[in-house]
């Protein structure tokens, strides 16, 4: 049946990844990861083991594998705005054996400001156009998913167009979470979003403050 196990790698420490996703990892004939997923899972010498992050490649790669126990490393959890649904869209249910769950780079900033994610609405500008961007101030609690083109300066200088800092809100950027570089930065004018170092990893979270 299901010849591909998907690995739910966590935001990226090392301490990040559960014990359950390294032996899965471990296990595998075939697996499929970026650089820093494989130093984290430490593979074993008789793995075949492929540091790949293209889309389409790791597609390909699993199609070639089908004879293999193939395990294909995702970010933070699987089960959102994952590499996972791809991967389900376009082999089926059946062709996945297991999603193994991990830890959301969500969960970490919701952690990181010591806030819930209770009734959170998540947008992710991930590879995606800005549309609809403006819907973001409709909502009480949101988590924005950024990449390096719609970065949280990019995201909150045309938030803050639509009247992001007229409302009473607690703004974060929560940068590289779990990593070395990890940053969590609170916005409060403009001049804080003027002075952000983007980096690659990044989430906003914005949360309305109830009189
Ligand atoms: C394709 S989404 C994957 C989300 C993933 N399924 C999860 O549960 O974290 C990738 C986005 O997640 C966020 N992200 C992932 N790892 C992160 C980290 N260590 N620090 C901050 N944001 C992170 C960034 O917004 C990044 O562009």
């Amino acid at each position: 049946m299901g010849w591909i196990v998907v690995i739910s790698g966590g935001p990226g420490g090392p301490q990040y990844i559960t014990e359950i996703a390294r032996k899965k990892a471990q296990e595998a004939e075939v697996l499929i990861g970026s650089k820093l997923q494989l130093q984290s899972v430490m593979p074993k010498k008789d793995q075949t083991v492929y540091e790949e992050t293209s889309i389409e490649r790791i597609m390909e790669l699993i199609d070639e594998h089908r004879a293999k126990k193939t395990a294909v490393m995702v970010t933070g959890d699987a089960g959102i705005y994952s590499l996972s649904q791809k991967i389900i869209d376009r082999f089926g249910k059946d062709a996945v054996k297991e999603v193994v769950p991990g830890v959301s780079s969500i969960q970490v900033a919701f952690a990181r400001i010591k806030e819930p994610w209770l009734n959170v609405r998540v947008f992710s500008f991930h590879g995606r156009p800005l549309e609809g961007l403006e819907k973001v101030l409709e909502h009480e609690r949101v988590a924005i998913l950024c990449d390096r083109e719609h970065n949280s300066k990019v995201i909150l200088r045309k938030l803050m167009d639509y009247g992001l800092l007229k409302g009473k809100r607690e703004i974060y950027v929560c940068q590289e979470l779990t990593l070395p570089e990890e940053r969590v930065i609170k916005i409060g004018s403009p001049e804080d979003v003027k002075m952000i170092e983007v980096k690659g990893r990044e989430i906003v979270v914005i949360l309305s403050i109830r009189d």
